[in-house]
């Protein structure tokens, strides 16, 4: 890994074993994209020659008099701004106090050190020594505006992925109007490209979506001030040819909770630009003299070999370099959470009962959900009161965390700090720390309004309230959830000029009290919710090493759910529960083994009221527990391979895999919605085993080798012949599991 500049061609060349990056500075002291993608020799030539030439287009604009060559409408650039001879969309759109929206950033100076900076108040991914990141900083200047950009790349040693962010800095006394300014902006050389994108909604998250490019503008982004549950912020692009195996893909993650858009334009030249960051709809930042602006950062992978190497990529850099190192190797407990075993109906008792019994399962944490809490016995009341409900719990959270971790099992809790219900003493003293327009009328989503988390006061006020609440408690773990989106957005804490800073400064006030709390309780494992899987992005990782996917808790809804879920994110940080039948959000009526099938490819646990389980059962489940146990770190830690995908073909069929990083062992699953009448036995192939070593399979009498197992496969027998039920597939909603051992 290195990064080199010849001055004399004015190039930068960011490369290690597997990708390049390279920049040019052009004549107008902008800077070119020159190129992305698998790694140049180091001693390539860097003329800008090779990468670049002047063109005389005809009716095109040129940047200077009496030249017919240099356009920026036919240059691929880095930081493309609006108002010269780029017609494209822009990564930066900045007023000034004159009207003036022209923008004009020049090369003034660059630094490369080893290592890279934390982001100012945001998350961004983490260096452990400085020995595996190196950072180009680019400093440009418009000297009308007075204003500085800095444009950050991080290149890692191991991984093919670039990490952007971009900050302005403004130097000059009349105040300027930050009205977008992208984390990331790539030009592309061609438009042959597919889009895959994580769409869905509430209990359907993350489903897969292809599309090919078009002329024009396609995109996807939240102005929900959360990365929502409708998209996520991130984008793949791959060849048509791309499979899970082979073929190019680009993809793009931003580490950002918030309001986000990721953009990609076509033009008539067959070329597309790329754009990611913070929506510029409704955005706004003030800057008077002296003040930053720090954009979120954005990551850039490439793999010449399928999507499932992209995936694995981002599984490894999230693993590696965005979740904590405190929980990078630390085991992630098997929990059962009460939710859908009582929802608000529980008294202290329950609880103890059910740790009790979640205990002689052999389950790690018992987390005490919504309801502990003010007056909380429905949605209706209590959100902003963190003080415990004596009613509920006579002992308090203090006494009951104490007595349950000694039973033998750790304890967590649900909050949801940024919401307030009308009905909470905290509403009745402080009803403007709500978001809303006092002229207005106020939307509520479950009975809940949004608290104004861009006021410190209020951020201040959460803090200390539930601070009382975790000092001197056995709390181990925090589920953090955040149920609505924000609406009538409108700050009354900022003046009428600010208001467009609301959205951010929201999402950097959450971050503020994650910061905070993590500070004060770094044994605590937080794992963020929102409704389920609304805020499952990079920016919630790094604070919550893992994130409640969804509310369905269905196994045949979460088999679409984790998988689109594991195009970015390890299966480590995907909160996963074994829960009641029949289902509570479809109804649905699946085994005990196929729920837990599914649910061990992620974090683990139960959401179900045990107590109420056979003794049958409640063998069943120790025995998948302790399963579990013994397959928890390659699940958590190893390679994931998807080998059939649910959004193909109808959808009837789903398989997956994890292969230790070391080759020693893998276990694969394969699930079937629909029984198939007069099926015929078929064949599932494996994926990143070793051709040449032999592994053990359960369920196989002899060893067989990996090219067996990789290009002929396992075989799965149809559940019934037409006569007799002789296969190892019967009935609807079947999952089969193998281990593997060398
Ligand atoms: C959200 C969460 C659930 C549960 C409830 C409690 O819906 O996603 O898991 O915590 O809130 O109100």
């Amino acid at each position: 890994m290195n990064i080199y500049y010849d001055p004399t061609q004015k190039v930068f060349h960011l490369i290690n074993g597997q990708i390049s990056y390279v920049i040019g500075i052009l004549r107008n002291g902008h800077l070119g994209h020159f190129y992305f993608g698998k790694a140049l020799h180091t001693n390539e030539a860097m003329n800008q020659s090779q990468f670049r030439e002047d063109q005389n287009r005809g009716l095109t604009n040129y940047v200077y008099e009496g030249d017919m060559g240099f356009s920026l409408n036919i240059e691929k650039l880095e930081m493309p701004c609006f108002g010269s001879t780029d017609y494209r969309a822009p990564a930066i759109d900045v007023q000034m106090e004159s009207g003036s929206s022209i923008i004009d950033f020049i090369y003034e100076d660059h630094n490369i050190y080893a290592g890279k900076k934390k982001l100012e108040g945001l998350p961004s991914t983490r260096y452990e020594d400085g020995q595996d990141v190196m950072t180009l900083e680019i400093k440009m200047i418009d000297p009308v505006m007075g204003s500085l950009l800095i444009l950050s790349y991080s290149i890692f040693r191991d991984y093919p992925v670039i990490a952007r962010n971009s900050r302005l800095i403004h130097q000059k006394s009349s105040s300027i109007r930050l009205k977008r300014l992208m984390s990331l902006s790539l030009d592309l050389d061609d438009s042959e490209w597919e889009w895959v994108q994580l769409y869905g909604d509430w209990t359907r998250e993350r489903h897969i979506g292809t599309s090919p490019l078009h002329h024009g503008i396609q995109s996807i982004g939240s102005l929900r001030g959360a990365s929502s549950a409708a998209y996520n912020p991130f984008v793949a692009l791959k060849r048509s040819s791309t499979t899970e195996e082979n073929g190019e893909a680009i993809g793009i993650s931003l580490v950002y909770s918030g309001n986000f858009l990721m953009q990609i334009e076509v033009d008539g030249d067959e070329r597309a630009r790329m754009l990611a960051g913070i929506h510029p709809q409704g955005f706004e930042w003030i800057l008077n003299e002296g003040d930053v602006f720090q954009s979120p950062e954005a990551l850039l992978a490439y793999v010449p070999n399928g999507l499932g190497a992209l995936s694995r990529t981002f599984h490894d850099l999230f693993r590696s370099h965005l979740i904590a190192k405190r929980w990078r190797n630390a085991p992630r407990p098997v929990l059962l959470n009460n939710w859908e075993a009582t929802y608000f109906d529980f008294n202290e008792q329950k609880i103890l009962d059910l740790a009790h019994g979640a205990k002689e399962l052999g389950i790690e944490l018992l987390v005490l959900d919504d309801g502990w809490f003010g007056t909380r016995n429905d949605d209706t009341s209590g959100l902003g009161d963190w003080t415990v409900n004596l009613t509920k719990i006579p002992s308090g959270i203090k006494k009951l965390s104490h007595d349950i971790v000694e039973s033998g099992i750790a304890f967590g809790l649900w909050i949801e700090p940024e919401m307030i219900n009308k009905k909470s003493d905290l509403y009745y003293s402080h009803p403007d720390w709500v978001i809303g327009d006092p002229d207005r009328r106020m939307s509520h989503g479950r009975n809940q309004f949004v608290l104004d988390y861009s006021r410190p006061e209020v951020v201040d006020g959460i803090f200390e309230q539930l601070i009382r609440v975790f000092d001197g408690s056995a709390i181990t773990y925090i589920k953090w959830d955040m149920n609505r989106n924000i609406t009538e957005a409108f700050g009354r804490g900022l003046c009428a000029e600010k208001q467009g800073e609301l959205m951010h400064r929201y999402i950097l006030g959450v971050y503020n009290l994650y910061e905070r709390m993590i500070e004060r309780y770094p044994n605590i494992l937080f794992e963020s919710c929102s409704a389920g899987g609304g805020r499952f992005d990079p920016g919630m990782l790094y604070y919550a090493p893992q994130a409640w996917t969804s509310d369905n808790t269905d196994a045949v809804e979460r088999l679409k759910i984790q998988y689109g879920t594991s195009l970015v994110y390890p299966l480590v940080s995907m909160g996963s529960h074994v829960s009641d039948i029949p289902n509570h959000q479809v109804l649905r009526q699946t085994s005990l083994k196929m729920r837990s099938d599914v649910a061990i490819f992620g974090t683990f646990g139960y959401e179900l009221n045990i107590l109420k389980l056979s003794n049958e059962e409640k063998n069943e489940v120790t025995q998948q527990i302790e399963d579990f146990k013994s397959q928890r770190e390659l699940i958590h830690k190893g390679d994931f391979y998807r080998l059939i995908s649910p959004f193909n073909g109808g959808g009837n069929q789903t398989a997956w895999m994890v292969v230790a990083k070391d080759g020693s062992q893998a276990v694969v699953a394969w699930y079937q919605i629909l029984a198939r009448p007069n099926d015929r036995t078929t064949r599932l192939k494996l994926h990143g085993l070793d051709e040449e070593s032999f592994y053990e399979v359960s369920g196989y009498e002899y060893p067989l080798s990996g090219r067996y197992l990789m290009h002929l496969g396992l075989l799965i027998r149809p559940s019934f012949n037409g006569i007799e039920h002789s296969g190892d597939v019967t009935g609807d909603y079947q999952s089969r599991l193998w281990t593997i051992k060398k």
